[in-house]
């Protein structure tokens, strides 16, 4: 089915065109570190890959293990933090390492790492599919751009999220869920952006109903803002 071939045609993709980030191994090269996903992710959040990565840099020299982390005094990593905003996120990451280090190691399934302090649901997912190999549907906006697209979801944001995600449960595959999910996000970072649909470039370009119907960009559609 068209369905079936999303994950194939994107891990392809993926392999070859996958952005080369600090905090990633080489697609197809195994998991990574679950300390530094979930660090590289938590700093994600509301931040782009090019602020994040000095930042990721520091962070992981002057601290290169959870328990290293675990043990800094909160002030430190605040003063270390400084600049990448949203403060609460500093301090649920000492507080989340601290839990950590308590489990002696990360939890190795999405519904154990959502138990940490600060996890959400993407983080979660995130880091169970990226760091343990788990199968996860993981959605940022970057992924439900590129699914609203794909599958021309006509529902205004944010009610359509029910759909995107169930979509994008559909088309997650068993194994590389991690690699998928970071293809997913590379495409809408790269391609299928906000401004711009470069379908000529996407890997998925015959699956989409969204380039189909001939103007891809209009999705995903936002909720008319209610006047004040
Ligand atoms: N944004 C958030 N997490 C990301 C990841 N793992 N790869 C690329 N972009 C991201």
């Amino acid at each position: 089915s068209a369905r079936g071939q999303v994950a194939p045609l994107l891990l392809d993709w993926y392999r070859k065109q996958a952005r080369r980030l600090p905090w990633r191994v080489a697609p197809g090269g195994g998991t990574a570190d679950p300390y530094r996903v979930w660090l590289s992710e938590v700093m994600l959040q509301q931040t782009t890959t090019a602020a994040v990565a000095p930042y990721f840099a520091r962070f992981t020299a002057r601290w290169p293990t959870v328990q290293t982390l675990a043990a800094a005094p909160e002030a430190d990593v605040m003063a270390e933090w400084a600049g990448l905003g949203y403060y609460s996120r500093a301090r649920n990451l000492v507080a989340a390492a601290r839990a950590v280090a308590e489990l002696g190691g990360f939890p190795d399934t999405e519904e154990g790492l959502r138990a940490l302090p600060g996890l959400g649901a993407y983080t979660a997912a995130a880091v169970a599919a990226i760091a343990f190999g788990r199968r996860a549907v993981v959605v940022d906006s970057n992924v439900e751009r590129v699914v609203a697209r794909l599958f021309a979801i006509e529902e205004p944001l944010p009610g359509a999220r029910k759909a995107i995600r169930a979509a994008a449960d559909a088309i997650t595959p068993d194994e590389h869920a991690g690699d998928f999910a970071q293809g997913l996000m590379d495409l809408g970072a790269t391609i299928c952006t906000a401004r711009d649909a470069r379908c000529l470039l996407c890997p998925l370009q015959a699956l989409c109903t969204g380039r189909a119907q001939g103007d891809p960009v209009r999705l995903p559609v936002k909720a008319a803002k209610k006047p004040r």
